[in-house]
């Protein structure tokens, strides 16, 4: 936004960020417990030279630049420069089916603990380093200002256990968020986060975090197996 905020932009605006403040503090110490939890399960160490052959079959969706889901339509999550933690969260929780996707549920049921360790080490790849100058940075729309508390202003996870939304696909932000509106995705933190936002809403927030750079991307390796 450009220009001066009158007044009653500002006061509403502060209004959001005492509010972004207190429920984070609020599910912050949820979430604390629920990090904390997984944290005390003994996590093995992810071995990335050992998750290359653990992850070779994922990259026939993930290693493809703009795969995208058939149905319903969204684009394939990009995985590189994402937390390894929140990765291996994510595949323990398809594995449960707390999280439900069918596909996802099949590719993770048989790994081991340490295989999604090490899958997890090996798509990271390189985190994503914070940009050294926000001087060109977009202004962050309004309704995101909450988000960057967990998701950073430069959509980084502010821990391992908060996903970064940098450079993500928008349209997989945006299944993401709708899916934490209806309660499909189950998270506690995350479903009263998005309950009350508006499809426009929804959009500004995916096209935010997905236009920023550094961001996520797709390590282009399809049939690395075979090419290596
Ligand atoms: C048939 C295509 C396909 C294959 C193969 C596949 N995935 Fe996925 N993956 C998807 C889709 C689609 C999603 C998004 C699902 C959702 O909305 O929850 C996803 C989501 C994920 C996520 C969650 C990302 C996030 O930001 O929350 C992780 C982690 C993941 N996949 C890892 C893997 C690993 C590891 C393998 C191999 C063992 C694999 N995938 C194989 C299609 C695939
Ligand atoms: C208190 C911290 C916190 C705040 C604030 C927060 N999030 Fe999250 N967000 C999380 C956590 C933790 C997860 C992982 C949840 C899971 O495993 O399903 C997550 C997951 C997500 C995902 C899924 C990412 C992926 O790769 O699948 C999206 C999209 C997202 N948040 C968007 C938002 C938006 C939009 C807002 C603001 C309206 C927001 N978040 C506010 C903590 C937060």
């Amino acid at each position: 936004m450009s220009g001066r905020w009158l007044p009653s932009q500002v006061s509403s605006s502060v209004r959001v960020v005492m509010t972004a403040l207190k429920v984070g503090v609020t599910i912050g110490l949820g979430s604390l417990a629920a990090a904390t939890a997984f944290a005390q399960q003994p996590q093995p160490a992810g071995n990335a030279q050992r998750g290359a052959e653990v992850a070779s079959t994922c990259l026939g969706c993930h290693g493809i630049e703009g795969y995208r889901n058939a149905y319903p339509d969204y684009a394939v999550p990009r995985l590189s420069g994402q937390q390894a933690q929140y990765l291996a969260a994510a595949l323990q929780e398809y594995k449960s089916d707390a999280r439900q996707y069918p596909t996802m549920h099949l590719q993770a049921m048989s790994l081991s603990d340490q295989d999604i360790a090490d899958a997890a080490a090996y798509l990271a790849g390189k985190p994503l380093a914070a940009p050294s100058s926000s001087a060109s940075a977009p202004q962050v729309p309004q309704p995101a200002v909450v988000c960057t508390s967990c998701h950073g202003r430069d959509g980084i996870g502010v821990t391992p256990m908060y996903p970064s939304l940098a450079g993500q696909h928008a349209s997989y932000i945006a299944r993401a968020i709708q899916e934490y509106q209806t309660g499909y995705r189950k998270n506690p933190i995350m479903n009263g986060m998005v309950a009350s936002l508006k499809p426009a809403d929804i959009t500004a927030i995916a096209d935010y975090f997905s236009s920023l750079k550094p961001g996520l991307h797709t390590e282009s390796r399809p049939f690395f197996r075979w090419t290596r």
